[in-house]
């Protein structure tokens, strides 16, 4: 069970502004050091250290691991599936170097690492409902490439050197603070955004594409609960599945005009981001973490849809 200073990598994008706030919470304003290779936006007010940290700098991130005393590691920084596929070596070098880095500066220093996988570690060939823990992961994406070669380095640097590596495949993760940094999932997050300002969303997937989704409070909270979980109770070292719902664009509009009633949907599908998520699972099976760390998703659909209508409204002023 990690205590101590906690550095979290990548901490300006869609997870880490919403993870910082949950860790500070549950640890202490002083016990979390943000990361992010781009400068935090002016007047951002965020309290607490700010370090610039390139991933992709072993000594950079040893530096700053050190200085701070750190004794866990929350590596966001990485470029997303959508990007990915537009850059495929950029996202090699930041994905792989980048946990390669955190794993050694983590084997070095003694910091535990929590690594974020994702349901884009399977791929065509994995069973798509209740997609069981253990399974075929043959990505065709460079993403999940990136994320299969991640959990098992992940899995290497627990049992070869002992380095308190955990992690989730996570779903497509639905969030109102800090836009998606480009993923296949996004539109599950644009459509709200339309929804409130246009009254209509153009969606790049079909309409009965079926996704996993979580929403945000969820993940972050799942995250904290695994790294504070018993360390003998942890049966899975490179990622765990983790579930809350499983949707396709039709449902979440549908759902949106129980809110906004003259909200319309239509579909201007790109046949890229479609590949992709017709790859991915539509339901994983997370029976694991339940079993081993109590795993509990609060959000369903619609207690989801509700809250990102009440948050954004109340962004908007309206
Ligand atoms: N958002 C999702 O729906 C989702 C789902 C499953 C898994 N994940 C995983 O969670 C992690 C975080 O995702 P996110 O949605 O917050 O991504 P994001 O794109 O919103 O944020 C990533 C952050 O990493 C930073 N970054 C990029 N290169 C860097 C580098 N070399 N060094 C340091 N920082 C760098 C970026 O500036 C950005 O702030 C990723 O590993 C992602 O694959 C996300």
């Amino acid at each position: 069970m990690p205590t101590g200073t906690i550095l979290v990598t990548g901490a300006l994008g869609q997870i880490g502004s919403e993870l910082v706030p949950e860790l500070k919470q549950r640890k202490g304003g002083d016990a979390v050091v943000l990361s992010d290779i781009k400068a935090p936006p002016a007047g951002a007010g965020l309290e607490g250290a700010f370090e610039h940290v390139d991933c992709t700098d072993l000594n950079q991130l040893i530096e700053v691991v050190r200085r701070h005393g750190v004794t866990t590691i929350y590596h966001m920084a990485a470029l997303l599936s959508a990007v990915a596929e537009e850059r495929p070596q950029v996202a090699w070098q930041i994905n792989m170097a980048g946990l390669y880095n955190v794993l050694e500066a983590a084997r070095q220093c003694g910091a535990a690492v929590f690594f974020p996988s994702s349901i884009g570690a399977f791929g065509p060939t994995t069973p798509r409902d209740h997609t069981p823990q253990v399974t075929i992961q043959r990505p065709n994406t460079i993403y999940g490439v990136t994320k299969v070669a991640g959990e098992l380095l992940c899995d290497y640097y627990a049992h070869r050197f002992g380095v308190d590596t955990r992690g989730l495949r996570l779903p497509g993760l639905i969030s109102y603070v800090t836009p998606p940094g480009g993923g296949t999932t996004d539109y599950a997050v644009e459509i709200f955004y339309h929804a409130l300002r246009y009254g209509r969303y153009n969606c790049f997937l079909e309409p009965d594409t079926r996704l996993d989704m979580m929403y945000m409070p969820d993940a972050t909270r799942a995250m904290g609960e695994l790294m504070d979980a018993e360390p003998g109770r942890l049966s899975v070292r490179n990622a765990y599945n983790v579930s809350a719902m499983s949707i396709t664009p039709q449902e979440l509009a549908a759902e949106i005009r129980k809110h906004i009633p003259e909200f319309t949907i239509a579909y201007d599908v790109d046949p890229v981001l479609q590949a992709i998520a017709d790859s991915w699972p539509r339901s994983l099976d997370d029976s694991a973490a339940r079993q081993d760390w109590g795993w509990q998703p609060c959000y369903d659909l619609a207690a989801m849809t509700a809250d990102m209508i009440a948050k954004l409204k109340s962004r908007f002023g309206g």
